[in-house]
């Protein structure tokens, strides 16, 4: 992909057609089981990071998973913390469909989050945000919803490794800084690491995790 059209996508606007979209596509990629899966092994350092990210939480704690798909983080974080409320929130509700009971489940964007201010002690957005277009819409409602004091914990793509797989024409990679810069505006503390699948294995730059508390 040529710079110009690097630099066009990194711009793209979100129109009405671009959203829906983005969620029929979503709707219909739920029955993709290979490539949308309802589970994840909980020794996966993505689950470990968030488990450990959305830290402390007490009981009757509130989490938010932005972009839960099919649930499978959010289902880890309500087994790690059963006496907290995990609301799992997707554009697609064909994607909530399996996601359990147990699970708070809403059908939503995260560009317009259904909750108040400062309702949640934690959230977290896993390869989700990269399919919001408008990253800093995105980012903003995500810090407007955290208590102050709670702990934001984002996984996402390298923008350095861009290319190394197929993408949709709306996804968008990052840069560490890109969203610091972001978290930096609605938060008091945010860093960023590369993080591995396995705990044997070296990162090999592809994930990034950012956490922050506002
Ligand atoms: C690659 S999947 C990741 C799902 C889940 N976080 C996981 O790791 O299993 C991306 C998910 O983000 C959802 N999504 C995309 N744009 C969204 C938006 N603006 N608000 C909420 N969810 C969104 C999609 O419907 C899809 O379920």
């Amino acid at each position: 992909m040529g710079l110009l059209s690097r630099i066009f996508r990194r711009k793209a606007a979100l129109t009405p057609d671009l959203a829906d979209e983005i969620r029929r596509s979503f709707e219909e990629a739920a029955s993709d089981e290979e490539h949308f899966p309802s589970s994840i092994d909980p020794r996966i350092l993505h689950v470990r990071a968030v488990i450990e990210g959305v830290a402390p939480l007490q009981a009757g704690g509130r989490v938010l998973d932005a972009g839960c798909g099919k649930g499978r983080f959010a289902v880890h974080v309500k087994r790690a913390y059963p006496q907290a409320l995990v609301v799992a929130l997707d554009l697609a509700t064909a994607m909530l469909r399996p996601a359990p009971p147990e699970l708070g489940r809403v059908a939503g964007s995260m560009l317009e989050l259904p909750f108040p201010e400062e309702c949640f002690d934690a959230a977290y957005a896993t390869e989700s945000l990269e399919h919001a277009v408008d990253i800093e819409a995105a980012v903003g409602e995500l810090c407007r919803v955290l208590k102050p004091g709670g702990r934001l914990v984002i996984i996402d793509k390298n923008a350095r490794q861009w290319g190394r797989l197929e993408t949709p024409p709306w996804e968008k990679w990052f840069r560490e800084e890109e969203l610091l810069r972001l978290l930096r505006r609605h938060c008091r503390r945010s860093s960023c690491r590369p993080i591995s699948y396995w705990e044997d294995a070296a990162p090999d730059g592809l994930f990034l995790c950012w956490t922050a508390v506002k």
